[in-house]
C-alpha cells in the first residue's frame, strides 16, 4: 500500500521534473549506467572496499574535508578567507520578515569571491522562501548556520518549484555546519498531504535541503527538522561526508525521509540521530559506496535501499555498508525494496547492526 503511494509520488516527480532547475533535467540513471560500463566497473570483482579505487576516493575526501575544516574555523594563514556575516547587513532577523534577498546577496558575494569565503548565519531567526545557492563558485565556501533558518509557510511561495526549498546546485568544496537549525516548517504540507487527508489529491512537497551535483561536500553539526517532505537529499553528488546531524520530525509526518541518497557516490553518513515519519536513510538508483555508521534511527521506517526497478527500470545500487545502526520504534531495520518487472544490480551490501 505504502509502496503504491510511493510509486504515485515518484511518477509525479518524474512528470514535474522538467520544469525545475538545471541539474535535474538529464536522466541520471542512464548516464550512470553508461559510465559504469565504459569504465569496466564490475562490483562483483571487488568483494571489499580495499583495493577498490573508490576507497582511495574516500580517503581523499577526508583530507579534503580536513582542509575545509580549517577554512570553516577561520582559515589558516596561507588561505585568505573572506567572511560574510549576515549580521553586518544590519537586518534585524526576527523570523517574521522574509530574508531571502539577504541570503541571495550573501551567496552571490561568497560564490564570486576568488578567495575562500565563509557565510556566517548568526544566532537569529531567518525566514526563507525557496532559494537556489547556485554554483559553480570561484573558490571554497563554508556556510555556517549558528542560528535558525525557517522555511516560509506560505505555500504560494512555492508555486514556481514545488519540489525544493533550499538547493545547493553544482557547488564544489562546500562545508555546511555551525550547530544551528534548519526548519522546514512542514506542518501545512503534512496537513495537506493525501496520506493525512484522504480527500485531497496527492502532490509532491518540497525537500528541505537538496545538494545537487555537488562535489567534496561536508554537512555536519546541524539540526534539520520538520521538513515539508524529505529532509536532506543528495543527488548526483560525489565525495560527501555527513556527520553529527540530528534530523527530526513527527512520526506521523508523511514522506519525511531523513537522508535521501540518489545517484550519489562515495558518501559517508556518520554519528547521526534520525527520527522522522518515513525512512531514516533511503538509498536509490545510481548510488555507489554509501557508508552509514553509528546511526540512531527511530521513529521511522528504518534504512532502505530502493525502491528498485519500478516501472520495469534498471536500477544500480552497489556497495552499501551499514555499521552500528540502532533502531528503535522503526517499522523495519534495513530493507531492500524491489518492484516486480525491474532488473538491475543491488549487491555488495554489508549490514551489521547492534
Ligand atoms: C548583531 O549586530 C548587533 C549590532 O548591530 C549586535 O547588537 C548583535 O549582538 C549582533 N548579533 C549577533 C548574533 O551577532
Ligand atoms: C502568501 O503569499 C501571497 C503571494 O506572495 C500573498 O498574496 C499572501 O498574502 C500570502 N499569505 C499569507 C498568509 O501571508
Ligand atoms: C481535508 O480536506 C478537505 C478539502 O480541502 C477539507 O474540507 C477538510 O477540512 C480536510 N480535513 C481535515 C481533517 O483537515
Ligand atoms: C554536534 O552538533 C551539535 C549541534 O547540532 C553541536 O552542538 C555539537 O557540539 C556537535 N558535536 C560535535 C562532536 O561536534
Ligand atoms: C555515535 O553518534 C553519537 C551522536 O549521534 C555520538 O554521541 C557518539 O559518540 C557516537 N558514537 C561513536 C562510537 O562514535
Amino acid at each position: 500500500m505504502m509502496d503504491l503511494q510511493r510509486a504515485l509520488l515518484y511518477s509525479f516527480f518524474i512528470i514535474s521534473i522538467i520544469s525545475s532547475y538545471n541539474c535535474s533535467q538529464e536522466d541520471p540513471l542512464d548516464h550512470n549506467h553508461l559510465k559504469e560500463q565504459a569504465s569496466g566497473y564490475d562490483s562483483q570483482a571487488y568483494p571489499s572496499y580495499v583495493g577498490d579505487g573508490e576507497f582511495e576516493g574516500l580517503i581523499k575526501l577526508q583530507s579534503d574535508v580536513l582542509g575545509l575544516q580549517t577554512l570553516s574555523d577561520g582559515g589558516s594563514k596561507s588561505i585568505p578567507v573572506k567572511t560574510i556575516d549576515l549580521n553586518d547587513s544590519g537586518v534585524r532577523a526576527d523570523g517574521e520578515e522574509d530574508d531571502t534577498e539577504l541570503f541571495e546577496t550573501a551567496w552571490d558575494e561568497a560564490c564570486s569571491s576568488p578567495e575562500g569565503a565563509t557565510i556566517v548565519v548568526p544566532q537569529c531567526n531567518y525566514r526563507l522562501k525557496p532559494i537556489i545557492f547556485q554554483g559553480p563558485c570561484k573558490s571554497n565556501i563554508a556556510f555556517q548556520v549558528h542560528g535558525t533558518i525557517e522555511a516560509s509557510g506560505n505555500q504560494s511561495d512555492y508555486k514556481k518549484d514545488g519540489k525544493h526549498w533550499i538547493v545547493f546546485d553544482r557547488v564544489e568544496n562546500l562545508v555546511v555546519d555551525g550547530g544551528g537549525v534548519i526548519d522546514g516548517n512542514g506542518k501545512i504540507w503534512w496537513e495537506n498531504s493525501c496520506k493525512v487527508n484522504k480527500s485531497l489529491p496527492c502532490k509532491e512537497a518540497p525537500t528541505a535541503v537538496t545538494f545537487c551535483e555537488c562535489k567534496n561536500l561536508a554537512v555536519k553539526n546541524l539540526k534539520i527538522q520538520n521538513a515539508q517532505q524529505n529532509h536532506v537529499t543528495f543527488k548526483k553528488s560525489n565525495h560527501v561526508q555527513v556527520s553529527n546531524l540530528t534530523v527530526t520530525s513527527p512520526e506521523e509526518s508523511p514522506n519525511t525521509d531523513g537522508i535521501h541518497v540518489t545517484d550519489t557516490q562515495n558518501i559517508q553518513i556518520t554519528d547521526s540521530v534520525i527520527g522522522t515519519g518515513d525512512d531514516c536513510i533511503s538509498i536509490v538508483s545510481g548510488s555507489k559506496n554509501v557508508q552509514a555508521t553509528n546511526i540512531t534511527c527511530g521513529p521511522g521506517h528504518g534504512i532502505s535501499i530502493g525502491s528498485l526497478g519500478q516501472h520495469g527500470s534498471k536500477d544500480y545500487v552497489s556497495g552499501v555498508t551499514v555499521n552500528g545502526a540502532k533502531f528503535s520504534g522503526t517499522t523495519n531495520g534495513v530493507r531492500i525494496k524491489t518492484w516486480q518487472g525491474g532488473s538491475g544490480k543491488c549487491k555488495q551490501h554489508q549490514v551489521s547492526e547492534y
